[in-house]
C-alpha cells in the first residue's frame, strides 16, 4: 500500500492540477488528504471542472478531502453540488471531510437521496439512510487494533451488523484480517453483500441470532490470530439482562476482545422526544430524519427502557424505517457489574491517546474520560498493569 504522506493543500487550480500529477505519476505519495481552499473552493469550481477534478481526487488521496462549507448557494445549488460529490466517491457522513474508504480504487456513490426526489419517501434506501446518519465512521478497525491491548488481532466480529459500516470500511484498511458479519436481517445481509469488497477479501456475512453460541463456536473455528468483536451503536440495548449477562459470558468465550459501543452516563429520560438528525442534503431535498419516541412511551428514567423508530418526514407524510422496540439503555455502570459476575476485565477506549485503559483507573489524574463510547470485555488478564 501506499505510503501515507503529509495533508496537503490547494489554493490556485494551477497548483492543484501540479499536486495531482505530481501523485499521478507516483513523485509525490499519495496524503491522507487534501485541502481544497481558495479558487478550488468546492462552489468556485464549473460543473465540468468538477466533473473532471473528483476522478483524479479519488485516485490521488487516501482518505478524501477537506473544504469549507460552500458559501452564497441556494437550496437547489447546494443540493446538486453535495449530489455531484456524492455520487463521485467521496462522502461527508462524519466531520472529518469528504471521505471515501481508506486508499479504495472504487468510486462508489453515496448519493442516497436521488430516489427521493423521483420517488418520495418510500423510494429511499432505509439503509443508505442510517448509514448516513447513524453509521460507523468516525472510529474503525484500525484505531482500535493499533492499540498495545488488540495489536494480535487478525480476525474482526461484527454481531448484530446490520449495513456492516465496520467491517467493511475496516476491510479496506486492514485488507489481511478475515471479517465475520452476522444478523438476523436478510435485507442487511443483502445490502452488504451488494457492496463492493477487495476481491481478494476475506469476509462472511451470516444469519444468526447473536444469542446463540452455535454461532460463537463457528467463529472461533474460523479465527486466526486474535479475534475482536464490535457490537455498534448501542445494539445491545436490545437484550434484556439475563441476555446481555449470557451475550457477554458467551462472546468472551470465543472471542478474544468483545466490544460494546456504549452510551457515555446519561439519564434517558433527559433524551429529547424527538431527535433531529436531519442532514444539509436532506433539508435541501425537503425531507428530515428523526428519532421519535413510540406514542404515548417516554423513556424510564429509572429502568432506562424506551420505544422509538428512525423515521423520515417530508410534508407529504412519514415513513418509519426502523423500530427500535423495548431497548433498555444500559448504562457502563451496570455493564461493569455484569463483567464483575461474570470475573472479565473491562477496558475503555480513550480517543486522545487511542489506547485502551482498565474501566478501574477512569478516575485517576489524568485520565480523560469525555467521548467514552467504547468499552472491551475480556478475559485475557496479560495487559501491563502500567498501562
Ligand atoms: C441498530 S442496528 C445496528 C447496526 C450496526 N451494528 C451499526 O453499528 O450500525 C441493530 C441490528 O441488530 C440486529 N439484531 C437485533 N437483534 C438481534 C439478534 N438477537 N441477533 C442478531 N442480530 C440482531 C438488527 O437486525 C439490526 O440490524
Amino acid at each position: 500500500m501506499t505510503m501515507a504522506a503529509t495533508p496537503r493543500a490547494a489554493t490556485t487550480r494551477a497548483g492543484l492540477g501540479r499536486l495531482l500529477a505530481a501523485i499521478e505519476s507516483g513523485r509525490e505519495a499519495k496524503p491522507e488528504w487534501i485541502a481544497l481552499r481558495g479558487e478550488c473552493r468546492l462552489e468556485r469550481l464549473r460543473e465540468g471542472e468538477l466533473t473532471a477534478l473528483l476522478p483524479r481526487l479519488h485516485r490521488s488521496v487516501l482518505r478524501g478531502f477537506k473544504a469549507p462549507e460552500p458559501k452564497g448557494l441556494g437550496r437547489k445549488r447546494r443540493l446538486a453540488l453535495w449530489r455531484a460529490v456524492s455520487s463521485r466517491g467521496f462522502h461527508d457522513f462524519s466531520d472529518e471531510g469528504w471521505t471515501k474508504c481508506w486508499d479504495s480504487p472504487f468510486v462508489e456513490s453515496y448519493d442516497y437521496v436521488g430516489p427521493y426526489l423521483t420517488g418520495g419517501l418510500s423510494a429511499l434506501d432505509a439503509f443508505q439512510v442510517y448509514s448516513s446518519v447513524l453509521g460507523t465512521h468516525e472510529y474503525g478497525v484500525a484505531d482500535f487494533v493499533d492499540t498495545e491491548l488488540c495489536q494480535r488481532v487478525r480476525t474482526v466480529v461484527e454481531p448484530m451488523a446490520g449495513c456492516a459500516d465496520f467491517a467493511y470500511h475496516g476491510h479496506f484498511r486492514k485488507p489481511d484480517f478475515r471479517y465475520v458479519m452476522f444478523d438476523l436481517d436478510s435485507k442487511a445481509r443483502d445490502f452488504v453483500a451488494a457492496r463492493r469488497w477487495l476481491e481478494a477479501a476475506d469476509w462472511h456475512y451470516w444469519i444468526a441470532n447473536v444469542l446463540d453460541e452455535r454461532v460463537w463456536k463457528r467463529i472461533r473455528t474460523l479465527t486466526s490470530g486474535r479475534s475482536l468483536s464490535y457490537i455498534g451503536k448501542q445494539s445491545h440495548h436490545y437484550l434484556e439482562a439475563p441476555q446481555l449477562l449470557r451475550l457477554l459470558e458467551i462472546g468472551t468465550r470465543h472471542v478474544d476482545y468483545f466490544m460494546l459501543e456504549v452510551q457515555e452516563p446519561a439519564l434517558v429520560s433527559d433524551l429529547a422526544e424527538v431527535e433531529d438528525l436531519t442532514r444539509p442534503e436532506m433539508k435541501d431535498a425537503g425531507f428530515r430524519a428523526l428519532l421519535v419516541d413510540d406514542p404515548g412511551v417516554r423513556p424510564n428514567p429509572l429502568t432506562h427502557r424506551l420505544s422509538f423508530s428512525l423515521e423520515v418526514r417530508d410534508r407529504a407524510g412519514s415513513r418509519p424505517l426502523f423500530h427500535y422496540k423495548d431497548w433498555t439503555s444500559w448504562q457502563p455502570v451496570t455493564l461493569w457489574a455484569l463483567a464483575q459476575i461474570l470475573g472479565l476485565r473491562v477496558f475503555y477506549f480513550e480517543p486522545g491517546a487511542a489506547e485502551f485503559r482498565p474501566l478501574e483507573r477512569a478516575a485517576e489524574p489524568g485520565a480523560e474520560i469525555a467521548d467514552v463510547n467504547f468499552l472491551v470485555f475480556t478475559r485475557h488478564q496479560e495487559l501491563r498493569k502500567s498501562k
